[in-house]
């Protein structure tokens, strides 16, 4: 964790504004030319001048207060992401509990990639009790169905595909935990934004093969998740 405070944080990634718009901040829905809606413990006085901020890459204003309530309700790990766009500034991590990550080839093809193998990424994590991150913190969590086997085609694409998973796995965006909306069970370990194939020569619950459309899918959810190639450093 960086020393940083949560006002320091939000403040890197803003720029002045000279006048508010006449519009309403959407964290708030208060307009931007009053004061934050936001009343929550900490929330201390702010100077006119720095009430609203605009976030310096994609230009959309808010309340500096609403900002820094919004850091402070998520895990606080230096990045921050417009509640609009989506645009991420600084590295944004997740609070997929501890586990590991394996991969190997297998000698088969998958439905649709029948020019090449198939790589076979193997989750595990186990229970345990839920962290600061998480919803209910010291209260434990359960992992249900891991091993999770998963499989991508041996192809330039699928490679790339699995190397930029890797770098979502260490910046812990794979896996969270939460409500399953498959099982509906609270306090467990659920798939995060990124979807993965899970069935190998059948598709029987939709995550299977084939579906042509997959990797580019995946390219795209790992990019929201501010994943791109630039972030797969060869070794
Ligand atoms: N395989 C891959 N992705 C899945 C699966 C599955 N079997 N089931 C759901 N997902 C996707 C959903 O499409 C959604 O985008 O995961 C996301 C979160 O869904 P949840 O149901 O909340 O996730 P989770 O409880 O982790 O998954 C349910 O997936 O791998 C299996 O063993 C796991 O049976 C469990 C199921
Ligand atoms: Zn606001």
């Amino acid at each position: 964790r960086k020393g940083k405070t949560p006002e320091e944080v939000v403040k890197k990634y803003l720029q002045k504004v000279k006048s508010p718009p006449e519009e309403d901040c959407t964290i708030c829905m208060e307009p931007l030319g009053g004061p934050s809606g936001y009343k929550g413990p900490g929330v201390g006085p702010v100077s006119k001048a720095e009430s609203v901020g605009q976030l310096a890459q994609c230009g959309h204003q808010y309340h500096f207060q609403c900002l820094v309530a919004m850091y402070n309700n998520g895990n606080k790990d230096g990045s921050l992401q417009c509640p609009t766009c989506k645009t991420i500034y600084g590295v944004k991590t997740g609070n997929q509990p501890a586990g590991k990550m394996e991969y190997h080839v297998i000698p088969h093809s998958l439905p649709g990639h029948p020019d090449c193998k198939t790589i076979r990424i193997i989750y595990n994590i186990p229970p345990g009790i839920q962290g600061p991150e998480h919803p209910n913190p010291g209260k434990p969590f359960t992992a249900r169905g891991f091993p999770r086997h998963c499989y991508l085609p041996d192809s330039e694409k699928g490679r790339k595909v699995l190397r930029l998973l890797l770098v979502a796995w260490d910046r812990r965006l794979i896996f969270s935990v939460g409500t399953s909306s498959t099982t509906g069970e609270s306090d467990t370990v659920i798939w995060n934004e990124v979807h993965h194939k899970t069935e190998f020569g059948s598709n029987l619950t939709g995550h299977g093969f084939p579906d042509p459309g997959h990797l580019d899918n995946v390219l795209e959810e790992l990019r929201v998740q501010g994943i791109t190639e630039e972030d797969a450093v060869v070794e």
